[in-house]
């Protein structure tokens, strides 16, 4: 892979974006990586080296949105993932109606936008990751909002994949399961390791995935494939997500 593609990963200052950013450089990817926290995207991008950049944003804002599209259209990319993401656990009516409406606004309007400005000046050969979840088939309780948002990723990747293919561009809704990141830790109480992916694991996937170039939507794992599997032949009223008993009520708990 030659030196000068190019790579744009939200939420590069931790997590699974934080994996996707090292992985990419590794690759030979030049890396632009984008958050809020600037001193994790400084650490990360003085680990990756001086073809590496970073962009404080946040994608909740206007101002923070329109600092990547800018980005997009003055140094297109040949790839984008858009990872960023935001969950609040709680039963429905009492989470705060703002904490719905961030969760929309970076989970769906930020992926739209920044999947619009990257398609727009998107060369053949490019390509873009959606990040969603396997809880995109599961529609869950206390995850009402994050679920719902998941199911638009990914409905929104095969679309777009659909609308991309004749262009050579590469469009993937990415499904992780539970991955071992910081924020994720307590939303996995009780489920058994083994079924935890590294986001290392998780990213490794993606990247052959990425390089076949095959499916819409890829679901990392076998037992992240069960589950998908199983999600989707079910009928909505016999399975209501793994997170049916819901964790502990915690307004605000960002993941
Ligand atoms: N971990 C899992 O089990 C799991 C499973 C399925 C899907 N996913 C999805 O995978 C993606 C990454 O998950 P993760 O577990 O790695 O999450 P994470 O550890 O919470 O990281 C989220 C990233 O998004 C950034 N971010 C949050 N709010 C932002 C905002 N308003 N503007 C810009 N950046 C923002 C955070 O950086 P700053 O705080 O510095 O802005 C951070 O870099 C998400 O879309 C998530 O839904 C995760």
């Amino acid at each position: 892979m030659s030196s000068h593609r190019r790579a744009l990963v939200t939420g590069a200052s931790t997590g699974i974006g934080h994996a996707f950013a090292r992985r990419l450089a590794q690759a030979g990817y030049r890396v632009t990586a984008v958050a809020r926290s600037e001193h994790r995207l400084r650490d990360l991008v003085g680990e990756l080296g001086p073809d590496h950049h970073f962009l404080i944003a946040d994608l909740t804002t206007e101002q923070g949105l329109r600092r990547v599209v800018d980005h997009l259209a003055d140094q297109p990319v040949d790839l984008l993932v858009n990872n960023a993401g935001t969950a609040y656990h709680g039963p429905f009516t009492r989470t705060l109606p703002g904490d719905a409406a961030t969760t929309i606004r970076l989970n769906c309007e930020a992926m739209t936008v920044l999947a619009h400005a990257f398609l727009t000046h998107a060369e053949p050969g490019g390509a873009l990751i959606n990040v969603s979840s396997t809880l995109a088939f599961a529609p869950t309780p206390d995850l009402a909002v994050y679920s719902a948002s998941k199911a638009f990723a990914a409905a929104l990747s095969v679309a777009l994949w659909h609308e991309h293919k004749d262009r050579g561009i590469y469009v993937m809704g990415l499904c992780p399961g539970p991955t071992a990141t910081e924020s994720a830790a307590e939303s996995h109480t009780g489920v058994p390791k083994a079924l935890i992916q590294t986001p290392e694991e998780l990213v490794a996937h993606a990247m052959k995935a990425l390089t076949r170039r095959k499916r819409p939507i890829v679901v990392p794992g076998s037992a992240n494939t069960l589950f998908a599997l199983v999600a989707r032949v079910l009928p909505h009223s016999a399975f209501a997500g793994p997170n049916s008993k819901g964790p502990a009520l915690t307004p605000s708990a960002n993941r």
